[in-house]
């Protein structure tokens, strides 16, 4: 299927590692001119490398959303780099502590820390990029939230809860930028293996004494850890081919949804 997004400019926010990058490799792969992001120049250029190396054209912004300061300078980078913006993907995000401290003890500075970096940062491109999406008549908003967005998990409330805001903001700016050929949607992963994932998943493998076996590891984990319906955890490509769609031509009649890609680890029927 051609997803018509050749020449389309897209940035993807949190591209220089994990599911950002499998963003920009599957935007670049149909044909997109991408702004490659994150605050690591290093693994920026390494995907940028990636992305070149498979025919794709790209550039990289480096830059700390969580400040106005690092966002204004990444959007400025972007706009010039091709004149303009037509897909934009919130990805960037995390939370501002390490492990999983007790949900009674994450101090305050943590709630708003790790909701700068996942909706302050969000929000900050979208009122950088949105008008002149809007004037232009064309425009894709999508921001990478999370299964546990809307199926909590005891722990982390603070980004649990900062995807949750996610999830909502983006229905409320779907509305407000109806009729204007701008749509605006959240895609919610489950477990996908990423440097920021990876090391819990070897703890639990080690804490279960599962081996080393990856699919073995894998199995177990999707039935004795987090139950899925399907055999294996999420890898980039899999979040990378749904905003690949989203952002296309073709989704022009899909505007303030969630889409789950969580290997069926949300219970709720909708
Ligand atoms: N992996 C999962 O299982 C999973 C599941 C559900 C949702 N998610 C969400 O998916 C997104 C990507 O996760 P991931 O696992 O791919 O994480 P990752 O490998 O740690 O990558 C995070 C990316 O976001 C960038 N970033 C973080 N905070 C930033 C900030 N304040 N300013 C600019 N860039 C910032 C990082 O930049 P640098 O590294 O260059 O600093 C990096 O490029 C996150 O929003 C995460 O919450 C992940």
């Amino acid at each position: 299927m051609d997803l018509c997004l050749r020449g389309k400019r897209a940035l993807v926010t949190g591209s220089s590692s994990g599911i950002g990058a499998g963003i920009a490799q599957s935007l670049a792969a149909e044909g997109a001119l991408v702004v490659v992001h994150g605050r690591d120049e290093a693994r920026g250029n390494a995907v940028a490398g990636a992305i070149r190396a498979g025919g794709g054209h790209c550039v990289v912004a480096m830059g700390d959303l969580a400040t106005d300061e690092g966002a204004a300078r990444v959007a400025e980078s972007a706009r010039r780099a091709f004149n303009g913006l037509d897909i934009l993907v919130n990805n960037a995000g995390g939370k501002t502590t390490t492990g999983n401290p007790d949900w009674l003890q994450v101090t305050l500075d943590d709630w708003a820390g790790t909701y700068q970096q996942n909706v302050g940062a969000a929000v900050r491109m979208i009122q950088h990029f949105a008008p002149a999406m809007r004037d232009q008549g064309w425009g894709r908003i999508i921001q990478i939230a999370s299964a546990s967005a809307t199926q909590t998990e005891p722990g982390i409330g603070e980004y649990q809860a900062a995807k949750a805001a996610l999830v909502n903001l983006t229905t409320s700016l779907a509305r407000t930028l109806a009729h204007t050929g701008v749509t605006v949607n959240t895609v919610s992963p489950g477990f996908v293996v990423t440097p920021a994932s990876e090391s819990w998943l070897a703890s639990v493998a080690e804490q279960g004494s599962w081996g080393e076996d990856r699919t073995t590891i894998e199995r177990r984990f999707t039935r004795e850890m987090i139950p899925l319906c399907v055999s294996r955890l999420g890898r980039p490509a899999d979040i990378g081919n749904m905003v690949a769609f989203l952002a296309s031509p073709l989704a022009d009649y899909i505007s303030g949804a969630n889409f789950r890609v969580d290997g069926g680890q949300c219970r709720s029927v909708n």
